[in-house]
């Protein structure tokens, strides 16, 4: 598998220089043939002459250990032409929120009035005076005469892996209630009612009627299912060791960020999948979720951390469909595998076995294109001198870098598997 994907690539020029012979040879007869007017439309247009790629200068395949690969389908799909990439310039402020979560404009009834959905009306909430364990009489797992009138079981998702803590959280906490997010020393909770209105909610919209936050401040109605997170994990005074302010991240202004509030501004994403383009925007929620596709629906608890929907692993190891299932549910991990953008993607991921999580960051970047973010634990500064830098630029792929103590020159790459020189 190794060897051949490196006699592949020494076969390349040969390759692209038989074609060129081909082509032209093909083009010659074409011009010599008397011309018909209308059958000029078939010439396809002059070949432009491609220097041969010069011989990779690559350690002798001996020396490299192989790492016992499976083999890897690769796309049959002509890649598309990806050469600059083409950058949108940064949105106009102020464009509406693509995603309306105050929108009810089908006219459900909300489920908990509905006197089909919930027979037991207003009482079946107002009267049991149980904090949060009131969704749960509903909600919970033990399944009672009442508790059945739920399907979803949210109470037993607290056994999850990863949650949001909302069954330590004393008791339902009111709407309008003051919030110890803006007082550095309160504990930090989350209840049903952060996210949901029970007065409103309906099927097409869990989280109508709950309130949010934006760089304006608090909203007593979200707009857009983000707002609701940016309460609590954007400006919040208190959020843990680590944690980022989300709203900067996803900033539509930034050089990259995934297209949360906006449309990314990344016009070429070859690998895009299911349905997704360049113009199109993804929720929190589509990444962080229930790991459990037949479980209840949302952001509550997951078998992955941080609660996410399928597993995505941030340290080194072998490339697989599961390993990062999260980025392949919209990046086609043929396109990925098969350098469609990156020409080093395949040589990082399957034979460095590095993770996405060493280059990319999954939110956004202030400072970076294409959501590069080094892994600083993994990747740092090079020894090697010069200006020292840890960013990637497109089209100058010279990272003097240093991954796992393993230099980047100038413009080679090596590392314990082997190693790739510029241009690859
Ligand atoms: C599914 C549970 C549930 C049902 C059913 C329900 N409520 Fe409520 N209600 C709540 C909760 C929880 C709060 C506290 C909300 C808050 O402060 O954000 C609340 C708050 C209220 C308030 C205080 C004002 C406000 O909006 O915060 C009133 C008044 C009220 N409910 C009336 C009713 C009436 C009348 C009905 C029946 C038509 C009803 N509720 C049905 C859960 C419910
Ligand atoms: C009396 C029973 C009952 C109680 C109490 C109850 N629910 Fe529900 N809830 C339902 C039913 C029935 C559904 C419909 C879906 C299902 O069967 O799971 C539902 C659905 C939901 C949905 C999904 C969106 C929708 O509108 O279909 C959310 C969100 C929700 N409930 C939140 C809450 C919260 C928060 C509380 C506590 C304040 C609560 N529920 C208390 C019965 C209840
Ligand atoms: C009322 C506050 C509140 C709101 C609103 C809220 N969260 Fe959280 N979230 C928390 C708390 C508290 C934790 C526990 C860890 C912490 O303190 O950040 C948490 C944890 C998380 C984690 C796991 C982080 C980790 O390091 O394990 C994720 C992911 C997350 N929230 C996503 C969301 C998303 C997505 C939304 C919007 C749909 C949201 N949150 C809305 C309070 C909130
Ligand atoms: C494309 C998938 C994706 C989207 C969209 C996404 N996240 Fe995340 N999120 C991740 C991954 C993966 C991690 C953990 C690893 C990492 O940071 O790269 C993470 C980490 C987190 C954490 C814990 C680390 C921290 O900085 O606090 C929180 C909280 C969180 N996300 C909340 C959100 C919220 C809120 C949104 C929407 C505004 C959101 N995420 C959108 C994939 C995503
Ligand atoms: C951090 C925000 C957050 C918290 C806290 C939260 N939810 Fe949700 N919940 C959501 C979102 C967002 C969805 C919609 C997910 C989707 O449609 O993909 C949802 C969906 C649901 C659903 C519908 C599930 C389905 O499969 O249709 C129910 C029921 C529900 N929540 C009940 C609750 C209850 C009860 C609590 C408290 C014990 C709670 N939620 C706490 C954000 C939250
Ligand atoms: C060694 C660093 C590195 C690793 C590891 C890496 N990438 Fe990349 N990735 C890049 C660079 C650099 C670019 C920008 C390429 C360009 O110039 O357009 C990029 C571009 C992308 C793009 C945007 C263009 C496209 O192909 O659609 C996606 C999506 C992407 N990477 C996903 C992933 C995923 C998923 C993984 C893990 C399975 C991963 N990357 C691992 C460095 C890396
Ligand atoms: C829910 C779908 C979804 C998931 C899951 C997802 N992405 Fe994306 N991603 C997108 C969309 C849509 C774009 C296009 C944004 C644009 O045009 O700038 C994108 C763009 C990118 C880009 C290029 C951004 C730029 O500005 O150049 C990279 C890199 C990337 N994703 C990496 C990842 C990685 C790594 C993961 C897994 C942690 C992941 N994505 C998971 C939908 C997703």
């Amino acid at each position: 598998m190794r060897k051949s994907f490196f006699r592949l690539r020494k076969l390349m020029p040969a390759v692209s220089i038989g074609v060129l012979l081909i082509v032209g040879t093909a083009y010659a007869a074409r011009l010599a043939a008397p011309v018909v007017n209308h059958d000029r439309g078939f010439l396809t247009p002059a070949p432009v002459p491609v220097a041969p790629k010069p011989v990779q200068d690559l350690l002798p395949v001996s020396s490299i250990k192989s790492p016992g690969l499976s083999p890897m389908p690769v796309s049959n799909t002509p890649k598309p032409a990806y050469n600059t990439p083409v950058i949108s310039p940064p949105p106009a402020i102020n464009m509406a929120a693509p995603q309306n979560n105050s929108d009810n404009s089908d006219n459900t009834i909300p489920t908990h009035m509905d006197p089909v959905q919930n027979p037991g009306g207003c009482s079946s909430c107002h009267s049991s005076g149980g904090g949060q364990k009131s969704c749960f009489n509903c909600h919970g797992t033990v399944k009672t005469s009442i508790r059945e009138e739920a399907r979803t079981d949210l109470e037993s998702l607290r056994m999850k892996p990863s949650v949001h803590p909302f069954w330590t959280t004393g008791g339902l906490y009111a709407r309008y209630q003051q919030k110890p997010q803006a007082n550095p020393l309160a504990p930090r909770y989350v209840s049903c009612l952060d996210c949901h209105n029970p007065h409103e909610d309906t099927p097409a919209n869990p989280t109508r009627g709950a309130m949010g936050y934006s760089a304006i401040g608090e909203l007593d109605r979200a707009q857009a299912e983000y707002e609701i997170c940016f309460r609590c994990h954007a400006d919040s005074a208190n959020k843990p060791a680590g944690a980022k302010n989300l709203r900067l991240l996803f900033n539509p202004m930034n050089p990259s960020y995934h297209p949360v509030e906006l449309p990314g501004r990344n016009m070429q994403v070859p690998s895009l999948t299911k349905g997704y383009t360049t113009a199109s925007t993804i929720k929190c929620t589509d990444c962080h979720g229930n790991s459990d596709p037949s479980g209840p629906k949302g952001p509550h608890g997951s078998d992955y951390a941080p609660i996410l929907a399928r597993q995505y692993n941030t340290t080194d190891g072998p490339e697989s469909p599961e390993a990062y299932a999260l980025c392949y549910g919209c990046h086609d991990r043929n396109s990925i595998l098969g350098d469609q953008s990156f020409q080093a993607h395949k040589f990082h991921i399957v034979y460095e076995q590095a993770s996405c999580h060493d280059c990319h960051t999954a939110h956004g970047s202030t400072t970076n294109s294409f959501l590069i973010q080094f892994d600083t634990s993994v990747v740092t500064n090079g020894s090697a001198g010069g200006p020292l830098m840890i960013s990637y630029q497109a089209g100058k792929p010279y990272c003097y870098l240093s991954c796992h103590g393993a230099d980047h020159g100038m413009t080679q790459i090596s590392g314990p598997m082997g190693s790739m020189k510029w241009p690859w």
